[in-house]
């Protein structure tokens, strides 16, 4: 039922915008907000967002977390018990790294940022859901030591003023992804649960190309005879794919071609091209990025953390 999402920008940042557009394509409207003064924490973006939120409930959600499931249960309880703050919490191996609750009699008392004695085994995910009344407690904060206005702070304050701040524990599979691993794991997680995978019958899978288990492939993209897909895999639109052996765990956006290579446990990024023989694992490459490949690599797999455009000749 979320049908508006602003979503926070760097100043002066073209890319992100063009690259969401008006969000007609989810069925919703997206809008982004510069943050004004730069990254200044997670506190700061909220209050930035606050002419555009004005006076109803929202969910607060960042965008390197990665959760399977529904959030429908968390808006749920928020309206359910009528809180001002609700907390999804997961329970993490070591919680130093995260936002960290102080629970006693079944209630949070504090919210510490990344503590060195944690007081509790929790780790406070990046998705809240708040009133207004979270602009009273962000407008009050003072700099965190590394210079931030921290979210879990709004959130202690919150409590000090006898909001109601609740929480939901996160059972199903959670990651802030902070590293190249937990994308393509967050990747695979994802495809596994995908919906309905289809073959676009605007696209063209030419007779002779081998589709297994769960594949979707986009409107507009050719996929040649000597082609081999062991899903899941999905495949965006226009991408052209010429004696490519893709999959398991492979996620190719749109405009990508791909010819003579094989590609396992990856993220192909927009118009990105990889021309082979080669042999490509657990990588993540970027938009726009180029692999030429001038002899035949398909003796060992290579691995690539490749930015936008990066280019790579073998
Ligand atoms: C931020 C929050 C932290 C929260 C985490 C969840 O940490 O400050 O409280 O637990 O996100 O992903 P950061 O990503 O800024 O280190």
């Amino acid at each position: 039922g979320i049908m508006d999402i602003a979503v926070n920008i760097n100043p002066g940042d073209k890319d992100m915008p063009k690259l969401l557009g008006d969000g007609r394509r989810w069925g919703v409207r997206v809008t982004c907000l510069e943050q004004q003064g730069g990254p200044k924490g997670l506190a700061h973006i909220v209050m930035n967002a606050k002419e555009w939120i004005g006076d109803e409930p929202f969910v607060f959600y960042l965008g390197d977390n990665i959760v399977l499931g529904s959030l429908r249960p968390l808006v749920e309880r928020f309206e359910r018990e009528g809180l001002d703050c609700l907390l999804s919490l997961a329970r993490v191996s070591d919680p130093r790294q995260f936002g960290v609750p102080e629970i006693q009699d079944g209630r949070i008392v504090r919210v510490d940022e990344k503590p060195s004695n944690p007081a509790s085994p929790f780790a406070v995910t990046g998705i809240y859901i708040y009133t207004p009344s979270i602009f009273e407690a962000a407008e009050k904060l003072q700099p965190s030591a590394r210079g931030e206005y921290e979210i879990s702070d709004a959130h202690t304050a919150l409590i000090h003023a006898g909001k109601q701040v609740g929480f939901e524990e996160v059972t199903g599979w959670w990651k802030d992804t902070g590293k190249p691993e937990d994308l393509l794991e967050g990747n695979a997680l994802l495809l596994a649960q995908m919906k309905n995978p289809e073959v676009s019958p605007d696209a063209v899978v030419e007779a002779g190309a081998r589709i297994e288990g769960p594949v979707s492939i986009g409107r507009g993209s050719r996929v040649s005879a000597g082609c081999v897909m062991t899903g899941p895999v999905a495949i965006g639109e226009d991408c052209v794919l010429t004696d490519a052996v893709i999959g398991p765990n492979v996620a190719i956006d749109s405009g990508v071609s791909l010819t003579d290579v094989e590609i396992e446990n990856s993220i192909i990024m927009q118009q990105s091209t990889i021309h082979g023989p080669c042999r490509i694992t657990d990588s993540i490459i970027a938009r726009h990025a180029r692999i030429h490949v001038h002899h035949d690599a398909t003796r060992t797999s290579s691995r690539f953390l490749l930015g936008d455009h990066g280019v790579v000749e073998l």
